[in-house]
């Protein structure tokens, strides 16, 4: 018989326990930070404080942030707080210009990493004898071998495909049969209608449970994927600086947001101009501070990361809401501010329509223009008049409730260009 597996105690422990010790690991993140990192010694004498001054969490509030600027400044090893012969593993994030940043992990940090994919598939509702088919990118990419690592720590089979092949993809799913998957939601969405083009229902493939992240998705797009899959679908979440997956995943039971594994990462949420933290509940932009990386502590990172923390629900620990976008993803658009997700639920109300778009910004003279280019439904290809309407009450709904004027092409089925990972969901053509 399948068995869910058994949680770890601090998951359920109280919230005083929990609190006792981040006070305890964030002392030694900040200590191990100033005493091994040139880099952080210097920017807390700048900023006049010690870690020796630390008696409760609140007290991290007068630590300066880290932003991907310091990364970046001190590339590729300045960062490290480890010497060379300690570093197991480096992974880097490509980013879109400039120098990748670069990430770096002991044996230690690599345990700790599985250990946290480990609960957060689990909290998936992985069960004793479930085949994980992961199709993150393997590489420098934290995806693939932290998914990898987390699932076989859970005591798993693991499947290690990796991204693209598309055709490959279906077919090893359809002959091994898996029960999870791990994947980008716009991945996800690819792999369906290479399905479909082969002839295969994906609701009737073998697949129970989907662990999709690495991009902000919408609770829309989970309805549109548990629909289409016949599966469950959790959000998992992190970003390389931090870890890599699982710095935060969702629990199956409550699909209420993803649990931050706040006995590892201390989140705080920050006004975006001022820098002051705010309470709990209020929007903002997410700052993690490390409380046991060794490689590369982490102190006060700004994730640029958009969202609010919430209670506890099937855990101790902290939720997030779902990333509703990144404040570099923000487009002002004649002067409004618009996220893609927003773009995403609205569209994902059109039956005729399928979730796959692209937002492409242009200027004529001084106006920003926004062209959607989006595609039919196979189903709904042939019939030009359901497709017509749908096209303008998408186009009525952007103006009604986001407040900007979209032009939408309706383009032929296969016509936006799929990736293998993170989607791109926007070209910008404006001149600088
Ligand atoms: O994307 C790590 C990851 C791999 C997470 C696989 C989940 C699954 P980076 O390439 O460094 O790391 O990108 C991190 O991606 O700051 C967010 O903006 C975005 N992101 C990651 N997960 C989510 C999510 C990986 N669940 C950046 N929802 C982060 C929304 C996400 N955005």
């Amino acid at each position: 018989m399948t068995t869910t597996l058994p949680l770890e105690p601090i998951e359920t422990a109280s919230r005083d326990e929990l609190a006792a010790l981040q006070l305890e690991r964030l002392k030694w993140s900040l200590n191990h930070a100033y005493e091994s990192s040139p880099v952080y010694r210097r920017k807390f004498d700048e900023a006049g404080v010690h870690p020796s001054e630390v008696q409760s969490l609140a007290d991290l509030a007068r630590f300066p942030f880290t932003t991907k600027k310091d990364l970046r400044d001190n590339y590729p090893f300045g960062m490290f707080a480890v010497p060379q012969e300690r570093i197991s593993r480096i992974h880097a994030s490509s980013g879109t210009t400039g120098k990748p940043t670069v990430v770096a992990y002991t044996a230690r940090d690599i345990d700790t990493w599985a250990n946290l994919v480990a609960r957060s598939v689990r909290a998936a509702g992985a069960r004793r004898g479930d085949k994980v088919h992961v199709s993150y990118g393997y590489g420098l990419f934290t995806g693939g071998l932290g998914a990898h690592y987390g699932a076989e720590r859970a005591g798993l089979t693991v499947i290690p495909f990796g991204g693209g092949q598309t055709e490959k993809q279906v077919q090893l799913i359809q002959d091994f049969r898996p029960d999870i998957i791990m994947v980008t939601p716009s991945y996800m969405l690819a792999i369906a209608d290479e399905m479909e083009r082969q002839g295969i229902d994906p609701a009737t493939c073998s697949l129970r449970i989907g662990i999709f992240g690495a991009e902000p998705w919408t609770n829309d797009m989970r309805t549109a994927i548990e629909n289409r899959m016949g599966i469950t679908a959790v959000d998992i979440y992190g970003l390389s600086e931090v870890m890599g997956p699982g710095v935060a995943s969702e629990c199956a039971e409550t699909k209420d947001g993803p649990t931050i594994w706040e006995d590892h990462f201390y989140p705080e949420i920050i006004d975006p101009e001022t820098g002051e933290v705010l309470p709990d509940g209020e929007f903002g932009e997410l700052v993690f501070t490390s409380l046991t990386k060794e490689a590369l502590p982490i102190i006060r990172y700004r994730t640029r990361d958009l969202t609010r923390l919430l209670p506890g629900t099937a855990r101790t620990m902290r939720r997030m809401e779902k990333i509703t976008g990144r404040s570099d993803d923000m487009l002002i658009i004649r002067g409004v501010n618009v996220f893609p997700t927003q773009i995403e639920e609205l569209l994902l109300k059109q039956p005729a329509l399928a979730p796959h778009y692209q937002i492409i910004l242009t200027k004529e003279g001084p106006m920003d223009v926004m062209t959607l280019n989006c595609e039919p439904c196979p189903e709904a290809a042939p019939d030009y008049g359901a497709l017509d309407a749908a096209r303008d009450a998408l186009a009525y709904d952007i103006k009604a409730l986001i407040g900007v004027t979209a032009q939408v092409n309706v383009l032929d089925v296969n016509g936006i260009e799929r990736s293998v990972g993170k989607a791109k969901r926007v070209i910008d053509k404006r001149p600088k």
